[in-house]
């Protein structure tokens, strides 16, 4: 019995799963898996993301399971940061805790899983880093061989290394996030014996759903705020909350907040302009992680924010220092994009549309570990300054 299929979000061409090429014939749009029968929100005996394997992959054979134990991370408060947002009831999900210190690896543990469903020997992915670190490590866990198009010059070098250091072939890309992403659109074209590890593999959304299940658990947020770039936890987070809903497992929508940074922030104006297609831009942030001019998700990402009612802001590069400091100094630390999630909060807070009794669940995507590239000024002191 087949459990999932795929399903183009736009033109509803239905593909049985056991295809690898994730995207639409008729249309070319990113498919949807689309699971068959999720009447339940049950829950496994496996611990983090695979305890909604009936949500995310339900026909998966355990042989096929590649996991390092990703999810289940942990909530912060501080006043700190209640402080600098003006919002009270500010809680922040650190995804930094993941084995590779970001939110990836729980998309990543879906995708990879199926690549051994589907025998792929090699795997591919393009990346402003933390998605080449992911498929570097849950490739080479699975003892499977790994691409990664990277514009080497232009992301971190902490990321950089942790793909090298996994044993991936990296590939120098002479350009952008967005042109490695078309080389990488190319190379799928004219080869068969890659499987793509970007948020264009529509498993790596379906892992990425847990955040919101373990958020929904735990607590009942007004509003989720998180940093937005090429738009896979966009889609996955309305994706999750369309399918709670549908199950009966909640009884209201919380709205989402997709922060982008004001230099790479296309989706901002998509939405907020009501333009009829995306208009690409050339991204420039400080926040290389989310330095993306051509997302690929839009679509299913415009869904998520239609269906909740969700905002989507932007930042300047001067706002996300400013909320990165606030969560470093809280003892909590994030790399530089997930800082983006505080600093919308509180934009939003200062215009009125988040109110101070409301309540907020943030994301930090990254770990603090992850990007030394931000200049950052080190005041030491000499042994006699000791007081
Ligand atoms: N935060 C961090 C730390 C990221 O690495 C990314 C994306 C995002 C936020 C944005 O998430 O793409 O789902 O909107 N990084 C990708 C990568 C693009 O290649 O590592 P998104």
């Amino acid at each position: 019995m087949a459990y999932s299929i795929l399903k183009c979000p736009v033109c509803g061409t239905e593909y049985n799963i056991d295809r690898y090429n994730y995207l639409c014939d008729k249309c070319g749009n990113i498919l949807d898996v689309i699971q068959k029968d999720i009447n339940e929100f049950k829950k496994t005996d496996y611990k983090g993301v695979w305890k909604y394997k009936n949500i995310i992959h339900p026909g998966l054979e355990q042989k096929f399971l590649i996991t390092k134990m990703e999810g289940d991370t942990n909530v912060y408060h501080h006043t700190r940061m209640s402080e600098y947002s003006g919002v009270k009831d500010v809680y922040m999900k650190h995804e930094g805790e993941n084995p590779t210190g970001s939110f990836k690896d729980r998309g990543m543990t879906v995708a990879i899983s199926e690549a051994m469903r589907l025998g792929f020997k090699k795997t591919l992915c393009a990346s402003t880093g933390n998605t080449s670190a992911a498929a570097a490590s849950y490739s080479a866990y699975a003892g499977i061989e790994s691409y990664v198009f990277i514009p080497s010059k232009k992301i971190s070098k902490n990321k950089l290394m942790q793909a090298y250091s996994y044993g991936a072939n990296i590939v120098n890309i002479d350009g952008d996030f967005d042109t490695a992403m078309t080389n990488l659109k190319n190379t799928l074209k004219q080869r068969n014996d890659f499987y793509v590890l970007n948020s264009i593999n529509p498993w790596r959304v379906e892992g990425q759903k847990t955040i919101i299940y373990e958020i929904m658990e735990r607590m009942k947020p007004d509003f989720i705020s998180f940093p937005a770039g090429n738009l896979g936890n966009t889609s996955a987070f309305g994706k999750a909350l369309m399918e709670m809903k549908e199950m009966g497992t909640i009884d209201y929508i919380p709205r989402l907040i997709a922060v982008q940074a004001e230099g790479a922030s296309p989706f901002y104006n998509y939405i907020n302009n009501h333009e009829d297609v995306l208009h690409t831009v050339k991204a420039e942030t400080i926040a290389s992680a989310i330095k993306i001019g051509n997302p690929v998700n839009y679509i299913k990402a415009k869904r998520s924010i239609e269906f909740t009612k969700g905002i989507v802001e932007r930042v300047s590069d001067d706002e996300i220092i400013q909320a990165k400091k606030v969560i470093d100094r809280s003892g909590i630390g994030c790399e530089p994009a997930s800082a983006a999630s505080l600093a919308g909060i509180k934009k939003l807070r200062d215009r009125g549309i988040i109110d101070k009794s409301d309540k907020i669940a943030g994301i930090l995507t990254g770990n603090l570990l992850k990007d030394m590239n931000t200049d950052i000024e080190i005041n030491m002191l000499s042994l006699e300054q000791i007081k």
